[in-house]
């Protein structure tokens, strides 16, 4: 069985390479709105949660979702592996924290450099560099799938420099993660799909705008992969991230 989150799609490759035939997936996110989070594991399953890091931690989201899982019984085997854009940091270790205090054992832990999405920040790469991160990464992933085939005790524990990174970090992203600089410029075209996106379900349309009525959200750059969709100044003219996996097809028309 897979948990996963994500925002701009890499996450979901992830969890998409990884899973097995079958496997059940879920979306954390889907999950809780649903208040879903009591799940059978069959004898021996292993349990996969796949999320990007933040802050050199977790989604919000995530934490929320290991706060109030439940499983009817220990899985023999349960790993991580947390999408990032450069350095996961101590996000694993908070994880495994997080897992013990429901009675989860972590016990292998999977960094994997994706392209990094957080435009409020820094640069997206170019179109060449994220196909390059976007191939290494799948062969990672493809080598990972079989690690945890094999039940492989991995990446843990983590380093102390990197736990203490993450303290010095994560605490930035509750004030990071509030809605107020969001807003949509004039390029709009009140297509409504940014607030169909959102996760965390913080915004409505609103006269045909996009509205965050949350005063806090995930942020997880699902809604600012619109160029319409912006931050403050930190986002106006900057290139928008989304995984080739999330990409609809575009329709070639001729128009004079
Ligand atoms: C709010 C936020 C904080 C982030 N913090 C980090 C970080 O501390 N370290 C890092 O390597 N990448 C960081 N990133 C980049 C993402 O972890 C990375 O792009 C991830 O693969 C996105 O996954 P997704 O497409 O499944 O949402 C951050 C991204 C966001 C949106």
């Amino acid at each position: 069985m897979i948990f996963y989150f994500s925002g701009t799609g890499n996450s979901y490759q992830a969890a998409s390479i990884l899973r097995g035939k079958e496997e059940p997936l879920f979306d954390m996110a889907d999950c809780l709105w649903r208040g879903e989070t009591d799940f059978a594991l069959a004898e021996g399953e292993a349990l996969g949660i796949v999320c990007p890091v933040y802050y050199g931690g977790l989604p919000s989201v995530v934490r929320e979702f290991v706060r109030r899982l439940t499983l009817d019984r220990t899985p023999d085997y349960c790993y991580a592996v947390l999408t990032c854009g450069g350095k996961p940091y101590g996000a694993a270790a908070m994880l495994e924290n997080d897992l013990r205090a429901r009675g989860i054992g972590l016990n292998a832990a999977f960094p994997v450099v994706m392209p990094d999405n957080y435009v409020l920040m820094f640069q997206i790469p170019e179109e060449k560099e994220q196909d390059r991160i976007l191939s290494e990464a799948e062969a990672r992933l493809r080598r990972i799938k079989v690690y945890a085939a094999y039940r492989r005790s991995m990446g843990l524990p983590i380093p102390a420099r990197d736990t203490l990174a993450t303290r010095a970090m994560y605490p930035a992203y509750e004030y990071g993660r509030r809605t107020k600089k969001f807003y949509s410029d004039d390029q709009c075209v009140s297509c409504g799909i940014c607030v169909s996106r959102c996760p965390a379900r913080a915004m409505v349309m609103e006269n045909g705008r996009p509205k965050w009525v949350a005063d806090r959200c995930i942020h997880c750059m699902a809604c600012v992969r619109c160029g319409a969709v912006q931050y403050g100044k930190s986002t106006v003219g900057k290139k928008r991230y989304t995984n080739p996996i999330l990409k609809v097809k575009q329709q070639k028309h001729h128009h004079h």
